[in-house]
């Protein structure tokens, strides 16, 4: 009903026509029938084999055999939550989003929390990025931010994604080791892939060992935009704010706590939401004009650089709060799909180049790991809106659509689905003129690969910065290549050399003398030389 919408419960409301309570009840096959007995297979006497009619064996063991899915291709460890966003401050101005108009108005979300590399069961406080993926069910259908808890990534354009993914998972001769961090082929990828460094920083920082899952920032990373009633468009950086603050843990704690207990951060969610201390997080947005898009030393399309925030203030609009655990994790944490292409009119993409490819891959690895078209039928996956359209058919449908007639146009149907204009609330693209010409590459700023680096360097203080030489050591100190060794630290000279110098010392390697052209510059100097320049058109 409207009144479950505007409070938020119109998710539950939905997911109760599929929850099942099996209490009391007998048992049956999956056709209904009574079953009398689920301890003996059917034999021929009571020493003799078991007989193929055993319908009801045959029926619990298929289905067993056929329990497992692929787990993610990456961010395969993960725990999610119920719970609602609710509106402080409406967007207009910005976004007509209908669930960013009004104050107060609460929407029903679904978080799910994950490392990046690890496999299903791999321990929870790997030194990882951690995946912050929310849907919003909205009026409007299912808006995803799929996030990170670091504001930038490894990679500038998507067609590198199955590099470091590659590098990063174990290596496949030996599948050792499970740590994302610490072996030759990480680190080769980074040394040969300097875009990664600003990521790096982050990733040998605290930040990358959060102290649990309610203590831990989001970020959508990629420059979205917003675009208002009128059509005008911004861009938009989103963030969310745990109330509680980000906190981490140091390594030693870590790698005691994975030892003793690997589940340490899903314990920690679940029990906090039994308990009634609802995790909360402040969702806050950086907004860009669209008159200063030059504006800045960096490209702001660029997903290994941050928008400062001195610059660019985050302003707080509105709150999430996790206040259910999932009934069954296959059905709801296993089987939700997110996908950054998910979004409702007033939210549009970018040209990032990062962004642009994950449009493509994940319903690319949803057919396959959620079995097939139908997989927005799975009850966690639903919209809470109806949906409509002229897809039929597919392993899996459950859907009954009635009538002749399954294709638009059509003049025998004349009750059939009908594209929306804007007015109805068809979602309208936003019209950005492109026009270019056809090449694999990307401006020349995107070639700064240190500056934010340095940047992020000077913002830590010195117990921070000693973790991250620890880091460093430990993690590079696991390389059993000298020559990727020493292009790390070569590397990293250009971010701080002292840093290179005594991780270099740690591990064995020669100390860089110097940090190369970049680490001579101040970040203003370099910003005047590689100012984004608009392109001539
Ligand atoms: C999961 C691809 C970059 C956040 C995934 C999955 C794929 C993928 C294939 C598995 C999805 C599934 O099985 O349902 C990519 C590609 C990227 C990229 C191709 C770059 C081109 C990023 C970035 C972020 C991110 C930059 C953060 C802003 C996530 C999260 C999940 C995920 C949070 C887990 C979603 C869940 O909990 O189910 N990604 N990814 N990814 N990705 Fe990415």
């Amino acid at each position: 009903s409207n009144e479950d919408r505007v409070n938020g419960n119109s998710k539950q409301k939905q997911l109760d026509q599929f929850r099942v309570d099996d209490t009391d009840k007998k048992m049956t096959t999956n056709q209904g029938l009574k079953v009398s007995g689920d301890e003996f297979s059917l034999k021929a006497g009571e020493r003799g084999p078991t007989l193929m009619e055993d319908f009801h064996f045959r029926e619990k063991m298929t289905h067993f055999d056929h329990e497992r899915i692929p787990e993610r291709v990456v961010h395969a460890r993960g725990y999610a939550a119920h719970g609602e966003f609710k509106l402080y401050e409406s967007m207009k101005q910005y976004t007509k989003a209908k669930f960013l108009q009004e104050p107060g108005v609460t929407t029903p979300v679904f978080v799910r929390f994950s490392t990046v590399a690890g496999s299903r069961g791999s321990g929870e406080l790997a030194r990882d990025v951690r995946g912050f993926a929310t849907k919003f069910y909205t009026e409007e259908g299912n808006y995803d931010l799929v996030g990170n808890n670091m504001p930038v990534f490894f990679i500038q354009d998507a067609i590198k994604f199955p590099d470091l993914i590659h590098a990063v998972k174990p290596e496949p001769h030996n599948e050792i080791p499970q740590a994302a961090t610490a072996h030759d082929t990480f680190w080769d990828f980074v040394a040969n892939n300097q875009e990664s460094a600003h990521m790096i920083m982050w990733a040998m920082s605290d930040r990358a060992i959060p102290r649990n899952f309610r203590m831990m920032e989001g970020f959508g990373v990629h420059t979205f935009r917003f675009v208002n009633e009128t059509g005008n468009a911004y861009f938009v950086k989103f963030h969310w704010k745990p109330t509680l603050g980000a906190h981490s843990v140091v390594w030693d704690e870590a790698q005691k706590l994975n030892g003793k207990n690997p589940d340490f951060h899903r314990t920690d969610l679940y029990e906090s939401i039994e308990n009634g201390d609802y995790p909360e997080f402040e969702l806050g947005v950086q907004i860009i004009e669209e008159a200063d898009e030059f504006k800045f030393d960096f490209d702001i399309l660029d997903p290994t650089k941050l928008w400062p925030e001195e610059d660019v203030p985050v302003k707080i609009i509105g709150k999430m709060t996790l206040n259910r655990n999932v009934d069954n994790v296959f059905a709801e944490t296993e089987q939700v799909a997110f996908h950054p292409g998910n979004v409702v009119p007033g939210i549009d993409f970018t040209n990032d180049p990062l962004l642009q490819g994950r449009l493509f891959s994940y319903t690319d690895t949803q057919l396959i790991r959620l079995g097939g078209p139908n997989f927005h039928e799975l009850p966690i996956n639903r919209p809470v809106c109806p949906f409509h359209n002229n897809q039929r058919d597919g392993y899996g449908r459950q859907t009954i659509n009635y009538g002749q007639v399954s294709y638009h146009n059509n003049s025998l149907a004349k009750n059939t689905p009908k594209p929306a204009n804007e007015q109805e609330g068809g979602f309208a693209h936003y019209q950005e003129k492109v026009d270019g010409n056809k090449v694999r590459a990307r401006s020349d700023s995107f070639k700064d690969h240190f500056s934010q680096a340095v940047l992020f360097c000077h913002s830590m203080s010195n117990v921070e910065k000693e973790h991250i030489k620890d880091a460093f050591s430990f993690e590079l100190g696991m390389v059993k290549s000298k020559s990727v060794q020493q292009q790390v630290v070569d590397m990293f000279a250009n971010v701080n050399l002292e840093l290179a110098q005594n991780v270099a010392e740690n591990i064995g390697v020669v100390p860089p003398e110097s940090g190369g052209s970049v680490i001579t510059k101040t970040s203003k100097a370099l910003s005047q030389e590689n100012m984004t320049k608009k392109p001539d058109t």
